[in-house]
């Protein structure tokens, strides 16, 4: 799906607002297809650090690269040839007469062409089971299929890096499943995806790293399944692990699976191999 397929790289990266210091000395990077969530206390700098990749705002020091581009001279509009996003109350922020447009305005501020511009959004608005919805104003849906509409428009830039700040607020199970699945087939084409979130549960079906910030700095980064079954980790952050990650660890289930299926399939093989009871 990528257009181009380009790591996302943090290098020694300091920023503040004014005075308020938000982030010190980050340094991470991000292979093309990985799947990140970024996680950490309110304030920690998460929102930040997506501000950053989409080139809102630049370092103070060191440097945020997406490929062989320095965010560092490059403005939103420029960058959006390799990052999508989707910020917190985007659903508030469609402003086109019906779904489609909305989803085909950043394929237009691309200068694509009309046909490419119609096959994105056809891809994108499909990935997110939106298709049937083309036609209607975006402010005759629900909040939640708003914030699915966001993200469709960001799909349809067919980035090489996707950001998103707390993409499933608000959604219920059915609708999180639906952007699940998108970033997994996004991941799959090679798009680097980072996702600040406290929905732990959703993390854990979807996404494989996870970087920790506390504020401001880096303080973990490591596999999400390893954080996930380690209560003494997850606790000094204030985070409760998922259902099916937390009977993981109880049970020391094989291979401290996270996602709710696996659980599931390693339950089941440890009952058989136990026998009837
Ligand atoms: N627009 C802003 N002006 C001033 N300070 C800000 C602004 N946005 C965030 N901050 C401060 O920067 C730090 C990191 O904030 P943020 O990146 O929003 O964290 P998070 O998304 O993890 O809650 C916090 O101390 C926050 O108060
Ligand atoms: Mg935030």
């Amino acid at each position: 799906m990528a257009a181009v397929n380009a790591e996302l790289r943090f290098e020694h990266v300091s920023f503040s607002y004014g005075t308020v210091p938000a982030l010190r000395d980050v340094s991470f990077s991000l292979a093309p297809g990985e799947r990140a969530a970024l996680l950490g206390r309110n304030g920690a700098g998460k929102s930040t650090v997506l501000r950053l990749v989409t080139g809102l705002v630049h370092p103070a020091e060191g440097t945020v690269s997406v490929g062989d581009w320095d965010t560092r001279g490059r403005a939103p509009e420029s960058l959006a040839r390799r990052v999508g996003s989707v910020f917190q109350h985007a659903d508030q922020q469609l402003f086109a007469r019906s779904l489609r447009d909305d989803v085909a305005f950043g394929p237009r501020a691309l200068g694509l062409a009309a046909a490419e511009i119609a096959r994105r959004v056809d891809t994108a608005l499909a990935a997110l089971e939106l298709t049937a919805h083309a036609a209607e104003h975006p402010y005759d849906l629900p909040p939640a299929f708003r914030k699915l509409a966001a993200l469709a428009g960001a799909l349809a830039l067919e980035p090489a890096v996707l950001v998103l700040d707390e993409p499933t607020a608000g959604l219920d199970r059915p609708l999180r499943a639906r952007v699940a699945r998108a970033l997994a087939d996004s991941a799959a084409a090679g798009v680097v995806v980072l996702v600040a979130t406290h929905d732990l549960a959703f993390a854990a079906e979807v996404l494989e790293r996870s970087l920790v910030l506390d504020r401001g700095r880096v303080a973990w980064d490591a596999p999400l399944a390893a954080l996930l079954t380690s209560s003494e980790r997850l606790a000094p952050l204030g985070l409760a692990p998922p259902a099916g990650a937390a009977l993981s660890a109880a049970l020391d289930l094989p291979g401290r699976p996270v996602r709710e299926r696996d659980v599931a399939h390693a339950l089941a093989r440890v009952a058989a191999a136990r026998g009837p009871v």
